[in-house]
């Protein structure tokens, strides 16, 4: 099923993933992309090293933050942290969907405009035991589907999902909700960590709206080069 989202530049599906310890590692390829690259993406070890001021100066360069902290604490801390994410600047955050209508009603209510708010449903390091150990009696495949549903009546912007859920998720929900696929990988980029990945043009073709993309290009020794290499892909 190709993504109904046919309205998203090229350019912009793509979201690099600075995962780097510091933010002259990051600021580095930031430069290094700038041409190119309108997202990246911020996620725990960069933002527990720098702080916001790494979010404030990447978008100082002019481009989108996505801002991945997958909150998930009472309602009331969630929402003060989404309204607090909002002020930064931030376009794009993640909330675990498994915190619960309350708490994401809360975020979904002090988000401001230019924020959407993205639900992960389970992760794709999980396994059928990690679920049963915490009291999980589902399938994977099963709680996905309940978390994201959860999302959509909650009022979520757009789910993370892995690339082998794109085609079911968006089968359910139509394109009411963006997808966003990490677990990608070009033919020509080593597989790194990534067991399950499939290629960017599979992920788009089953539905997913926006690739998260980091070692690929982060790693390589021509990043720019990289990213164009993949942007041509995506746009063949
Ligand atoms: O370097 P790589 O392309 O594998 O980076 C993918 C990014 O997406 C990383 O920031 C990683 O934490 C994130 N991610 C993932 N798989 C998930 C959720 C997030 O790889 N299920």
């Amino acid at each position: 099923m190709k993504s109904p989202s046919s309205t998203i530049s090229t350019r912009d599906r793509l979201i690099v993933a600075l995962d780097f310890p510091t933010q002259a590692r990051a600021l580095a390829l930031v430069s290094v992309l700038s041409d190119s690259v309108s997202t990246y993406k911020i996620g725990l070890q960069l933002y527990t090293a720098e702080g916001p001021g790494i979010v404030r100066a990447v978008a100082a360069t002019g481009a989108k933050i996505f801002l991945d902290l997958k909150l998930h604490d009472i309602p009331n801390t969630v929402a003060r942290a989404v309204a607090a994410a909002g002020e930064l600047g931030v376009r794009m955050l993640t909330v675990h969907l498994s915190g619960g209508r309350a708490m994401l009603e809360a975020a979904v209510e002090a988000r401001s405009p230019n924020l959407s708010l993205l639900g992960v449903t389970v992760l794709t390091s999980a396994t059928p035991e990690t679920l049963s150990e915490t009291g999980v009696n589902f399938g994977i495949e099963e709680q996905v589907l309940r978390l994201a549903e959860l999302g959509r009546k909650s009022g979520i912007d757009g789910l993370i999902t892995s690339p082998h859920e794109v085609r079911i998720l968006r089968e359910r929900l139509g394109d009411q909700m963006k997808l966003f696929t990490p677990g990608v990988r070009p033919s020509w980029a080593e597989a790194n960590d990534q067991k399950r990945f499939t290629t960017p043009n599979e992920a788009l073709q089953s539905g997913a709206d926006y690739l998260v993309i980091g070692r690929p290009i982060t790693a390589d020794p021509d990043p720019r080069a990289a990213v164009e290499r993949l942007l041509g892909e995506i746009a063949d």
